[in-house]
Formats: C-alpha cells, sequence, structure tokens
C-alpha cells in the first residue's frame, strides 16, 4: 500500500482561455496566464492510495463515489500517468478528493480538483518533469486552466503548436513572493452550477464567433506580453486594466457566440460599473476585476486600497439583515472595512440605490503557492484507501455547501453541506 495526500489551489485567470484547437488534448486556440488564489482561503485536498488489494480503481468526491469508468477525464489522466511509470503495474488505485468552496459556479473548481488529481498521482508514481512544466500536460488534459494551478504566483499558459500538446503547459512568470501586497475580493453572487460548462461554451464560440478568432489571433499575443510586464513591474494601473478588458472581451466573445451565451448576470454588470465608479471616486485605477465562467465578480485591489474597497462594497451591496456574521470570510477584515469607510465621492460616482443581499458571501484572499504535498496526518482515506471521516473543511464564508467536481458530466453538489457529507463518508464507510 502507499499513499499521498495533496493539496492545489485554484486559480484566476487574468487573460482568459477560451477555446480548444484539440478538444481530446485540451489545446487552447490562445495562451493565458493567471494568479494562484491562496489555499487557505480555496483549495482541493485529495488522497490517493495504490494497493494490491484494490479490485478496481475508485473515485469519492466530497464523500460520495463516482463511476469512474464513465467520467472520461479522470480516465485520461490515470491513462496518463500510468504510460510514464510502471510502478504500482497492476495496482488499482483509490482517490478521495474534498473541495471547501462552491464547485462549478465560476470559482474554477474543476482546475483545483484537477491539479490536485494529477499532482497527487504524480507523486505516487514518482513522476517528474523531463522538461519544465511537462507535468502540467497531465493536469491540462483533466481541465485545461489545471495546469496552472500546479504552480504558485503568477502563472501563464503558453498555448504551444506542437500537435502532441508537449509544449502547451504551465510556466511559472513570478512566485507567489512577487508580488505580497496582491489582494483578491471574490464576490459570489452565486454559488448554483453554472448553466452551461466551459467545454460546451469554448466549442460553440470556437464554431461560431468571429470576434473570438479574432481575439485569439491578435489580441491576445500582445496582451500576454503587456501582462506579464505589468506583473514584473508590480505596474497595477496596468495589470487591473488588462485585466478588466480581458474580461470584458472574453464575454463578449461569448455574447458573439451563436446562439449566445450569457455568463453575467445583472448584478455582475452592476459590480463592473460599481468597479469603474470606485475608480472615478479615487481618480487612479485602484481596483480591478475579473470574471470566469459565471456571475462572480473576482475583485483586484492592493493591500493598502483593499478595506477600502471592501467598504465600499458593503455600502452598495450589503449583506441581508441578520446575515453580517459570515459575509466576510476574514471578519478581522470587514471590521477594518468599516473602520475606513468607502471614498468620498462614491455614492455621486454610482448613484445605483443599494443592493442588499445580491452577494451572498465576500472572500477576502491573496496570491499563494500552488500545489503541495500534505502530511499523511491530513489523509482523507485510511489504510485501506476508504474515506475517512473528516473534520468539516473550514467554513467558506456564509456558505455550507462543501462541493467539488471532476467532471462535467457529473458533478456532484452536497446541497446539505458539510455535516451531510460526513454523513455519506459514514454510511459508506459502515457499507464496506
Ligand atoms: O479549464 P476550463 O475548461 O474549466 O475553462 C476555464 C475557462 C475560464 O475559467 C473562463 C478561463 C480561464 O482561463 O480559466
Amino acid at each position: 500500500m502507499a499513499q499521498v495526500t495533496v493539496a492545489s489551489p485554484t486559480n484566476i485567470a487574468v487573460i482568459k482561455y477560451w477555446g480548444k484547437r484539440d478538444s481530446k488534448l485540451n489545446l487552447p486556440i490562445n495562451s493565458s496566464v493567471s494568479i494562484t488564489i491562496n489555499q487557505a482561503d480555496l483549495r482541493t485536498v485529495t488522497t490517493v492510495t495504490a494497493s494490491k488489494d484494490f479490485p478496481t480503481d475508485r473515485l469519492w468526491l466530497n464523500g460520495e463515489e463516482e463511476d469512474i469508468e464513465k467520467n472520461k477525464r479522470v480516465q485520461k489522466v490515470f491513462a496518463m500517468v500510468r504510460g510514464r511509470s510502471s510502478k504500482w503495474a497492476g495496482m488499482k488505485v483509490h482517490v478521495v478528493s474534498i473541495n471547501n468552496f462552491p464547485t462549478a459556479a465560476g470559482l474554477a473548481s474543476s482546475a483545483a480538483g484537477y491539479a490536485a488529481l494529477s499532482f497527487a498521482l504524480a507523486k505516487l508514481y514518482d513522476l517528474e518533469d523531463a522538461y519544465p512544466g511537462d507535468l502540467s500536460t497531465i493536469a491540462r488534459v483533466g481541465s485545461g486552466s489545471a495546469c496552472r494551478s500546479l504552480a504558485g504566483g503568477f502563472v501563464a499558459w503558453d498555448m504551444g503548436d506542437k500537435a502532441d500538446g508537449t509544449d502547451s503547459c504551465a510556466r511559472q512568470v513570478a512566485p507567489a513572493n512577487h508580488w505580497p501586497e496582491l489582494q483578491v475580493l471574490i464576490l459570489v453572487v452565486s454559488d448554483k452550477k453554472k448553466a452551461v460548462s466551459s467545454t460546451a461554451g469554448m466549442q460553440t464560440a470556437v464554431d461560431t464567433s468571429p470576434l473570438l478568432a479574432h481575439r485569439a489571433a491578435k489580441v491576445v499575443p500582445a496582451r500576454m506580453v503587456e501582462m506579464e510586464a505589468a506583473y514584473h513591474k508590480k505596474d497595477f494601473a496596468a495589470f487591473a486594466q488588462l485585466a478588466m478588458q480581458d474580461s470584458n472581451q472574453f464575454h463578449s466573445t461569448c455574447l458573439d457566440t451563436y446562439p449566445p451565451i450569457f455568463y453575467l448576470n445583472d448584478v455582475s454588470r452592476a459590480v463592473i460599473q460599481f468597479v469603474h465608479a470606485f475608480n472615478t471616486a479615487c481618480g487612479e485605477v485602484r481596483l480591478g476585476y475579473t470574471f470566469d465562467a459565471g456571475p462572480n465578480a473576482v475583485l483586484l485591489v492592493l493591500k493598502q486600497h483593499a478595506p477600502q474597497a471592501l467598504a465600499a462594497v458593503l455600502a452598495h451591496f450589503p449583506p441581508e439583515r441578520g446575515a453580517e456574521a459570515g459575509y466576510v470570510n476574514r471578519p478581522a477584515m470587514r471590521q477594518a472595512a468599516l473602520a475606513v469607510g468607502p471614498p468620498a465621492g462614491l455614492a455621486a460616482a454610482f448613484p445605483l440605490e443599494p443592493q442588499v443581499g445580491v452577494i451572498k458571501y465576500v472572500y477576502h484572499t491573496d496570491v499563494g503557492p500552488g500545489a503541495t504535498i500534505l502530511d499523511s496526518s491530513e489523509a482523507l482515506a485510511d489504510s485501506a484507501g476508504m474515506p475517512l471521516m473528516t473534520a468539516p473543511p473550514p467554513r467558506p464564508a456564509a456558505s455550507l455547501s462543501g462541493a467539488l467536481e471532476l467532471c462535467s458530466s457529473s458533478r456532484l453538489q452536497l446541497a446539505a453541506g458539510v455535516l451531510a457529507a460526513a454523513a455519506v463518508l459514514a454510511v459508506a464507510a459502515r457499507k464496506k
């Protein structure tokens, strides 16, 4: 028996990946770059166990067993790993994985999930990078954006041009400690599963959007260079402006898709207006935004302006009465925000009435390291590879939902939350 437990962060792209030139290998039509989010706030933990006593490979996602045979993306990752190493030849593997944040809601849960799975299997099978970024190609076949979650800090995914995908891999542009002042506010507008999966949305976009083709060929290459330069120089205004423009262009390609796809909603659009009003009130770019394939806003801000930005969010998008306590994941930050208050002039620049309860909760977080090996004391499985009853993951702000997704065809949502997950694990353990 051999066992490895890892944690992997999620990541938020500031130049977006959207569109595949090869859907089997997840080869993109453009390069992309992201910040790795601090795992203390959003992460996937995965334990893999190999044993000659296991008759089949098995997989538990947030306490529920998946039919691994039907999960093509997981199968692809297993096949790639086993194709590279004869270690544990003939042995089967059990995978137990848990997310501490909502799934498939535009918070890049599949990025954290597939990065964790690939990293854990690579460690179990003693795989090493044959060249820089080599192992990120395994995460990439699970979910494209997952390749960027293996490393910390600021991470590019170079599109490459080889047909076998060996040059389409992740590259760390700068480590997490390069720009420690850069912080993030994630405004969770919805933690429901998105209506159109990234895979389906991208395919229709590639097939129908001339704007997407133009973006990939003409816009992104220059933006990648500018974005990396802005990050290296820690030029917040350039960084934030590029991120906003790229998010807007990505969502424009969604509208240009036929039939169109809408990931943003009215709340997302109000947040966009709010950010521009905030910057007008401050007389400089102090806040940026980016939106993935969902309505949730990811705001970019420097540490010295984070309390002021959060104060403005609290003033214009306050929680429902009674929901204040869990609204921000770091209570001290909420106190700091209330002490500072929003910038003078914001109310005039953003004349919309406060929208109560439209944002469910806020994560205040920052940039962190990539996938890491955890101590065996944090294993999610016992020595027989069966899911353990674990302490509940940190409660994500006002949400009780703990869910993990590794496959678009069979996403799991434990709507009853962490307590239900524990109950399911207990039942599963009793059945075995
Ligand atoms: O990796 P996927 O298939 O979940 O696609 C991710 C797409 C975006 O999140 C919208 C952009 C990105 O680069 O992460």
